[in-house]
């Protein structure tokens, strides 16, 4: 299925950039900006122009932020439903529209005042409120970012990321292959991510071949199925290593460490995979995850490791 035009815009594939982060600037400022001109009506010798700036400012924040919302919820649709930040992104967002319905209230005990040189009190003290509920909720966006990697690299990439992580067991399996459920059926690019016995596995089809390799890039534990597929190669969202998936090499860093590559067949219509079971990188996932819930292996992981006593199948050339 071709990607949606809109949502590629809203989600800055054509800007090279997310565009909820680039948004997000004009109405905190121009909130900031109306909170100044009330407090500078209020303690001076009072002002009209003052206090319409004010209010014509406040406005014009509210216009913002509702279009800041819209690429804003775009990219939360994006996330994983398993993913931590999913419910961070809930927060962040209904404190968003907390500060909104503020400002809204405010806005119209404004065009009510009869104290047109100086604005109220209450009213200044309604946009204190509003600015500190503003910080926690921009705290939570950069905990998002910094923290989870949203938005980070996701505007470079060509169709969706993998909306769950789908759990499956090479228990029963004799030959240690195990059958991905609805694999057969996956779009091109697509990537989903699978936890096999709780090792974190992505499998991507991409130019009309499938590929199968470790979820967590050797970096910083970017999560690779998030990123752009193109010529047998992922490029982390992170920080843009390239990994053949071929082999698992890194084509350039700042990744230095190979990734693993497993096997993938298709043998009548079905898709299987084969992790093998003595893989270090796998026995350490076991051992971190072991007991977790798909949210925290995420959160393990993404936070630096020691490093296994072998992670490659193929040396590492850098
Ligand atoms: S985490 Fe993948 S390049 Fe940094």
């Amino acid at each position: 299925m071709p990607e949606n035009p809109v949502r590629s815009v809203l989600e800055g594939k054509p800007f090279r950039h997310p565009l909820h982060p680039m948004l997000v600037h004009f109405p905190i400022g121009l909130f900031v900006i109306s909170l100044v001109l009330d407090v500078a009506s209020y303690l001076g010798r009072g002002s009209h122009a003052l206090v319409l700036g004010a209010l014509y400012t406040m406005c014009a924040g509210v216009a913002m932020g509702i279009v800041a919302a819209v690429p804003g919820f775009v990219d939360w649709t994006d996330i994983r439903r398993d993913h931590p930040a999913k419910g961070i992104g809930q927060w962040h967002m209904g404190l968003n529209i907390l500060v909104l319905l503020i400002y809204g209230i405010s806005i119209i005990a404004r065009f009510a005042t009869t104290n047109p040189r100086r604005t109220d009190l209450p009213l200044i003290f309604t946009s204190v409120i509003a600015i500190c509920v503003l910080m926690v909720s921009g705290y939570l966006g950069g905990l998002m970012v910094y923290d989870d990697g949203i938005g980070v690299g996701r505007h470079r990439r060509r169709g969706r990321a993998p909306v769950r992580t789908i759990p499956l067991t090479a228990a029963g399996s004799a030959d240690g292959w195990v059958s991905v459920p609805g694999a057969e059926l996956m779009e091109d690019p697509q990537t989903l991510r699978l936890s096999i016995d709780g090792v974190i596995v992505a499998l991507a089809k991409a130019d009309g071949a499938y590929y199968a390799f470790q979820e967590f890039c050797t970096h910083r534990y970017g999560p690779l199925s998030e990123g752009c597929l193109k010529g047998g190669q992922v490029t982390c969202p992170w920080h843009g290593s390239l990994f053949d998936l071929h082999t698992g090499k890194v084509q350039h860093g700042p990744a230095k460490t190979n990734i693993n590559v497993y096997d993938v067949r298709l043998v009548n219509g079905k898709v299987s995979i084969r992790v093998p079971s003595d893989d270090s990188i796998n026995a350490v996932r076991r051992s971190r995850v072991a007991g977790a819930t798909q949210e925290r292996d995420w959160k393990t992981a993404a936070e630096p490791a020691p490093r296994p006593a072998r992670v490659d199948r193929t040396p590492d050339t850098r």
